[in-house]
């Protein structure tokens, strides 16, 4: 039997369960990876252990839910350029792949480690990884297989650019055939960058239509820059997320609302950090919450639109400028996350392993918490810039944060 722990002293505990909603003075009890307990703290069972976060508040870690961190290089002279006056381009992902299949594995994983650690000190316990940058069957499979090292999920973005020497529906015939077929054991959805100057809506089709054949999980990168068709299909084909997100009309917004009636549907992922990043319009989450549409939000990071792994900016930003309250900001970073990455249930994995969900404070889910240098979670939004984040758990083990205060309890 695993030893217990027992987290007390939690001055506000958000949980992102329905009956326990935001608690006072609460306590959670963690055993391996999982959460057993979670109550007032005056009614706490005994423990091995005991941790006194002293009336900080807790919350679940964030699921970040979009990331592509399997890159080598940086583009600091296109974002400057950018802050000049430069429109974005998509194009600039050429860069990158360049780059990226001129570095070595051990060069890969270890940016990858480094953007993974930093975004865990941010208090980011799962992480959603996409391929992309390296575009030929080989540098996509190799890139898949380095994000499995630190991914919760790892999606497959092989119709992120066509290639320079391809011609666009050759390259949609690799990825929808060869670079699928090799790339389909590792990875666990399938993602297109549905977007003039990538893929039309009849490529992502095909190439989303062939990984659907193979059982796996769909999302699109859609209505980034402009309106598209990308929410439209993500809808049709019950994807699990379309991100970006920024141009919607109020069909749209219906359509990703209606998509949850019938059971699960397609979440709208916003990427606040990349909006501002690129000086595109805020994505309407505010809109998309009011529809009844599920919102994620996401960091996005990749060396080009969005070069930051915290998730706190994104979610003081959603609340500072696209109108949500900061309760719906945590909730669409957390749960909004997990429902993305589809663990916002028990799920078991290709081996049967059983998955334990993310996203809620609530026995049964994933140990994955963090606890703020601050008393509510008001304070990610009241003080915007400020490093709050005091201690992280993921899966159990306290990986960031003081540990001197644990104490043997109940003995
Ligand atoms: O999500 N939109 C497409 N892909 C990335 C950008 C990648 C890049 O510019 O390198 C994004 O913003």
């Amino acid at each position: 039997m695993a030893a217990a722990t027992l987290v007390t002293g939690i001055g506000e505990l958000t949980t992102n369960d329905d009956e326990l909603g935001r608690m006072r003075d609460a306590a959670v009890v963690v055993e391996g990876e999982l959460i057993t307990w979670v109550g007032s703290a005056a009614d706490a069972p005994a423990a091995d252990a005991a941790v006194d976060v002293a009336g900080r508040a807790v919350l679940p870690g964030w699921v970040d839910s979009h990331t592509h961190l399997v890159f080598a290089g940086d583009r600091t002279g296109e974002f400057e350029a950018r802050m000049a006056g430069a429109p974005y381009a998509a194009g600039g992902i050429a860069s990158t792949v360049e780059a990226t299949r001129a570095a070595s594995d051990a060069a890969l994983a270890a940016n990858l480690d480094r953007l993974a650690d930093e975004a865990l000190r941010g208090g980011t316990t799962a992480l959603e990884v996409k391929t992309g940058y390296g575009l030929t069957v080989d540098d996509e499979v190799r890139s898949a297989r380095i994000a499995r090292s630190r991914a919760d999920a790892v999606t497959f973005l092989g119709a992120h650019l066509v290639p320079d020497g391809w011609e666009a529906d050759a390259y949609v015939d690799l990825v929808a055939g060869a670079m699928l077929a090799a790339a389909a054991p590792l990875v666990d959805a399938v993602d297109v960058f549905c977007e003039s100057g990538a893929f039309d809506g009849p490529q992502s089709r095909r190439v989303l239509e062939a990984a659907r054949d193979r059982g796996l999980a769909l999302r699109v990168h859609g209505n980034q820059l402009g309106p598209g068709p990308g929410v439209r299909l993500a809808v049709e084909l019950g994807a699990l997320s379309v991100d970006h997100v920024a141009f919607l009309d109020d069909e749209e917004l219906a359509l990703l609302a209606d998509s949850w009636s019938g059971g699960r549907g397609t979440v709208a992922t916003v990427l606040p950090a990349c909006d501002l990043s690129t000086r595109m319009p805020l994505a309407p989450a505010r809109r998309l919450l009011d529809a009844g549409a599920v919102v994620a939000i996401a960091s996005n990071c990749n060396p080009g639109t969005s070069y930051t792994t915290s998730m706190a900016f994104c979610v003081a930003t959603a609340v500072l400028q696209m109108g949500l309250t900061v309760e719906e900001a945590v909730r669409a970073a957390t749960l909004g996350g997990a429902a993305a990455i589809d663990r916002d249930a028990p799920r078991t994995d290709r081996t049967g392993r059983a998955l334990p969900p993310l996203g809620r404070i609530r026995p049964g889910a994933r140990a994955d918490l963090q606890a703020l240098d601050a008393p509510s979670i008001a304070h990610l939004a009241y003080r915007p810039g400020v490093p709050l984040v005091h201690a992280v758990w993921r899966a159990g083990e306290q990986v960031v944060g003081p540990r001197d205060r644990a104490v043997r309890a109940g003995s």
